[in-house]
Parts: structure tokens; C-alpha cells; sequence
């Protein structure tokens, strides 16, 4: 038998060694821990090393949150408009960050749908873990990083984005509204399995995504606050208004000040929630969340009209859906309002203002404004 009273611990993050039996250990659980951190429970580190530095359950997360967040690359990459902000840096870090909102994003459907139909779960995990961008969780998780607080800190909120986002791109590719067959470079939801299936599919992905925000809640407050803002967002005279607009805009047509209408609300509403969240999780102050938000305004509006240009000038290798079919539809688009050439300076035009938004948060905001250069600079 080994001698236990003489073994020596060392905490996996502080270093800070604690000899068996010495000291009492604060309350910890590995579970409570994985919980708040945001990260899978098979990725905390086991064998009681974790209270060995004498931190609560809570400090301990924040470190593991700062570990797996935070990266220290220099951003060294130069370009002539923006001297500090080049995309390269910004890929590393977004496909960290992928990985993260991915693996959170399989926990919940691994932990909140085991007591449903196996359809409808193969038909969510389907569309829900599909290779998309994951650029609303992203936004959501810089905003947080915006303000010097940990990204994960808002994970919960970015899963829930996603979820609302790939709800929405479900209905949207139904027949009864764009009636699309490839999205994601896979066949639509409503192709691989059923048009009932799909349609409840995106139904229970909206759902999940406020049972997240609530469930998981770290904070009561923040969590009631964010699912307010995601609902006003996605609801009425938000998203779904948009896509009303939308679709009647397809039979009735419209000038440039409905375009700018349809646009802000069935894009621009939930880019705009998806950066609010992060600000909210990070318990921001009113000013920096209406800078936060005027940034996704930019930022929302810039996404579209690229959507729209990569309609008309992308490929469906690179974009993973079918071009061409915004005109074949008789869309209202800003190529089909203002010609390809002024739809692009005005994207750029959104995406100055949406870095200038958030000029004040200092080196922090250096990744949102990265990511806003991406948008007009993206391919797919
Ligand atoms: C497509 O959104 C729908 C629009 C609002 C333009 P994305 O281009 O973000 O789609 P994914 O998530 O990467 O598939
Ligand atoms: C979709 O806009 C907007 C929402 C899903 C709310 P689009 O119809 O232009 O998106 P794509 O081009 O099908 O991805
Ligand atoms: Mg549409
Ligand atoms: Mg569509
Ligand atoms: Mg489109």
C-alpha cells in the first residue's frame, strides 16, 4: 500500500503544492467547476489538485477560463488603412474559438435532448454542429473580451446565438420561404430529413437556446437580461420580421429605404444582440453596451450586403449554399438596388464605423475590430 499521508499535490494551474491530509481543502467540485468555466467536465483535470492553492470553485474556473482563452500572440501584422489589424491573427483565434463554442454546443444537445424523438435530436445535431461560421457566438464572445472579461464568461449566451441562428437558416431554406437545397456545403435540413422534421428542428433549437441562457445561468440577472434582448432581436420586429419583409419585398418590391429596413432586421438584429450578450455577460454599463450594439448595427448591415455580393459573385464551393438565387427570386438586394461596385464601398463605408464604435474600448477590442475587417474581406 502506498503511503498516502506523504503524498505531495500540486495544483495543475498555480503550481502550489499541498502536501495529503496538511491543509483542509476549500469546497471544489470538478463538475461545479466544468460548469461554471463553460468547458466539457472531461477536460478539468482530475485527482484534487484543483484546491490545493486555496481558491474557490468560481476563482478557479476564471483560471481555467483565462487558459484556454486567452492567447498572447502579438498581433504584428501590418496593413495600410489599419496598421494593427490583419485577419491573420484573427483566424488562429476564431478557430479557438470555434472549438469552443463547438464542444459547448454538443454538450447541450448531449445533455438537453437524450428525452426526445432520435429524429428530431439526428436533425438538430444535424444542422446545429454543421460546418458554419459561427460568427454570431464569435462576436458574442470578443464583445465579452471587449471589456476585459473573460470570453467564456459568456459562452452560454454564444451557444444560445447559434442555436437562434441555425433555427433560422433551418426555416429560411424551407420551400415555403427561399426554398434552398445545399447550405453549409450539405443538403438543406428539410432535404436530408423532412420538411415536419425540419420545421420542428428549428422550433426546438429556438427553444433550447433561452432553456440555455436560463439553465446554465451563472448569474440569475444577466441571464434574464440577455434572454430579453435575444427575443426582442429574433421576434416580430426583430429577425422574423425581416424575413417577412423580406419575402413580401420578393412580390412587391421596395427602394433603398426598405432595403436598409429588411436588412438591419432579419441580419443586423441578431449581430447586434450577439455582441450585446457578450457586453451583458461581461455586466457592462449602459454606454459601453450602446457602443457595443452600434457596432453590430455596422457590423450586421456589412454582413448582409456581402451576403448578397457573394450571391452574385461567389461560388457554392466557397460559400456552401447555391448562388445566384437572390435574383432568380426577385430579392430585394443591395447589388440589385445600388450595383455591385457602390454595394461594396458601402459595406466597407459600415464596417469603418463599426470599428471607430468601439475605438474606445481600447487594445481590448482589437479582435472585434479585426473581425469587423473580415466581413468585407470574407469569401464565404
Ligand atoms: C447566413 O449566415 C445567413 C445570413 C444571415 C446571411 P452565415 O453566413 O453566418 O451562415 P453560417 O452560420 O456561416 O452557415
Ligand atoms: C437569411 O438571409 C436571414 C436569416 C436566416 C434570418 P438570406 O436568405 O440572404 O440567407 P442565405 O443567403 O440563405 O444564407
Ligand atoms: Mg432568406
Ligand atoms: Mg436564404
Ligand atoms: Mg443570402
Amino acid at each position: 500500500m502506498p503511503d498516502r499521508r506523504k503524498r505531495v499535490r500540486r495544483c495543475l494551474l498555480c503550481g502550489l503544492r499541498r502536501t495529503n491530509g496538511r491543509r483542509k481543502p476549500p469546497f471544489r467540485s470538478n463538475s461545479r467547476i466544468a460548469f461554471i468555466a463553460g468547458v466539457p467536465y472531461n477536460t478539468t483535470p482530475r485527482g484534487g489538485a484543483w484546491d490545493s492553492c486555496g481558491d474557490s470553485a468560481i476563482q478557479i474556473a476564471e483560471k481555467i477560463i483565462r487558459r484556454r482563452f486567452v492567447t498572447n500572440k502579438p498581433f504584428t501584422v501590418h496593413t495600410s488603412k489599419h496598421p494593427t489589424l490583419d485577419l491573420a491573427d484573427l483566424l488562429d483565434r476564431w478557430n479557438a474559438l470555434k472549438f469552443e463554442v463547438d464542444s459547448k454546443l454538443d454538450d447541450c444537445l448531449q445533455r438537453r435532448t437524450a428525452d426526445c424523438p432520435d429524429r428530431l435530436r439526428e436533425a438538430m445535431r444535424y444542422s446545429l454542429l454543421a460546418p458554419g461560421k459561427r460568427l454570431r457566438p464569435i462576436l458574442c464572445l470578443l464583445g465579452a473580451e471587449a471589456l476585459e472579461c473573460s470570453p467564456s464568461m459568456a459562452i452560454n449566451n454564444a451557444a444560445a446565438l447559434e442555436m437562434v441562428h441555425c433555427y433560422s437558416l433551418i426555416h429560411d431554406d424551407l420551400p415555403a420561404m427561399d426554398d434552398d437545397d445545399l447550405r453549409r456545403g450539405r443538403p438543406t435540413c428539410h432535404i436530408q430529413f423532412d420538411e415536419a422534421t425540419a420545421i420542428l428542428a428549428g422550433d426546438a433549437l429556438q427553444a433550447l437556446a433561452f432553456e440555455i441562457i436560463l439553465a446554465d445561468a451563472i448569474n440569475p440577472t444577466t441571464a434574464a437580461m440577455s434572454c430579453l434582448v435575444l427575443a426582442k432581436a429574433v421576434g416580430a420586429e426583430g429577425m422574423v420580421g425581416g424575413q417577412m419583409d423580406d419575402l413580401q419585398a420578393e412580390k412587391k418590391g421596395g427602394d433603398a429605404t426598405f432595403l436598409h429596413a429588411i436588412h438591419a432586421r432579419k441580419t443586423g438584429a441578431l449581430i447586434r444582440a450577439s455582441v450585446v450578450l457578450g457586453g451583458i455577460a461581461a455586466n457592462a454599463s449602459s454606454e459601453q453596451l450602446e457602443k457595443l450594439a452600434n457596432y453590430g448595427d455596422c457590423v450586421g448591415i456589412a454582413f448582409q450586403i456581402v451576403d448578397d455580393l457573394l450571391d452574385v459573385e461567389g461560388s457554392s464551393e466557397n460559400t456552401g449554399k447555391r448562388t445566384g438565387k437572390d435574383h432568380e427570386r426577385g430579392k430585394l438586394t443591395f447589388p440589385g438596388i445600388y450595383g455591385v461596385q457602390a454595394s461594396r464601398e458601402r459595406a466597407e463605408q459600415f464596417v469603418e464605423q463599426a470599428i471607430s464604435n468601439v475605438d474606445a474600448f481600447g487594445p481590448a477590442a482589437r479582435p472585434l475590430k479585426q473581425l469587423a475587417h473580415y466581413i468585407t474581406a470574407r469569401s464565404h
